[in-house]
């Protein structure tokens, strides 16, 4: 089942400030190198016959690149996205723009929310990630426009600080996620929605291997995540290992990267 993605050339990229325990200014990032490893991403996802569009990248958002953090599209509705944190403020209109040009009903959001970054859709329900950077607030004003059930999971670990960075759907209805990165009744939540779920290891965490992209077949991940590989393996996914160690000096990989376009259903 192919998918539409998103993505956001790589150009400006750079680390210039920290808004994560990722992020290290003084070291920075070699920007040819996140292109070229940003371009084997995309190659990667054409290679498995999804679609990728591209948004212009703007100068002075050197964090642009992390598309995810755009938007969230769930029945070709458009909550926008607006970031926590002032160096990234300027993204959000400039996604939303991008759909509002292309006929989507968009919601500009009254709410704090870093889009895919926090919200991750199942076939029913949306996973919304809270504790570093979207508000609960936005939970329920996503749940209000898209008209899904929202359920809220509480981030406890800074280096975690989306839910995308601790979770990834393999398919419409199970999931595998680092349970260390989640508060204890958060946990708990899991555990009953998901009894059946992948558990990653700290190991695999670390490198951010939850930061990964299912189509439901194929997984997209980190490359260094070896034992979650496995684990997909032996459950049957095929598994295409990305390098994306440049983008990861942010705080990024494969699922920051992307934006699902999820159409109308
Ligand atoms: N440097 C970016 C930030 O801290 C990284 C965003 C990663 N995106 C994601 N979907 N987790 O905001």
């Amino acid at each position: 089942m192919p998918r539409r993605f998103l993505m956001c050339p790589p150009e400006h990229f750079a680390v210039e400030y920290a808004i994560n325990p990722w992020m290290d200014p003084a070291a920075g990032a070699d920007r040819a190198v996140a292109i070229r490893q940003w371009e084997g991403l995309k190659a990667a996802y054409e290679s498995l016959g999804h679609e990728v569009s591209l948004i212009e990248p703007i100068e002075g958002l050197p964090d642009m690149v992390f598309a995810a953090n755009g938007a969230l599209v769930v029945g070709g509705r458009v909550y926008g996205a607006r970031f926590a944190f002032p160096q990234r403020a300027a993204e959000g209109p400039a996604y939303l723009r991008w759909f509002a040009e292309r006929g989507y009903p968009t919601l500009e959001p009254e709410h704090v929310n870093e889009g895919e970054g926090d919200f991750l859709t199942m076939d029913e329900i949306v996973l919304a990630g809270t504790g570093f950077r979207t508000r609960v607030a936005a939970h329920h004003e996503a749940q209000e426009f898209l008209g899904r059930p929202v359920i809220s999971l509480r981030l406890v670990d800074p280096r975690f600080y989306h839910l995308d960075t601790a979770l990834f759907p393999l398919d419409g209805r199970n999931v595998a996620y680092y349970p260390g990165a989640f508060s204890e009744g958060s946990r708990e939540v899991l555990r009953r929605l998901f009894p059946d779920a992948v558990l990653a290891t700290a190991d695999d965490a670390a490198v951010l291997g939850l930061n990964a992209v299912s189509d439901g077949v194929n997984v997209v991940i980190n490359a260094e995540a070896g034992d979650l590989q496995l684990e997909l393996k032996r459950r049957g996914y095929e598994v295409i290992p990305v390098d994306l160690s440049e983008l990861r000096k942010a705080g990024g990989g494969p699922k920051c990267c992307t934006l699902e376009i999820r159409g109308e259903n």
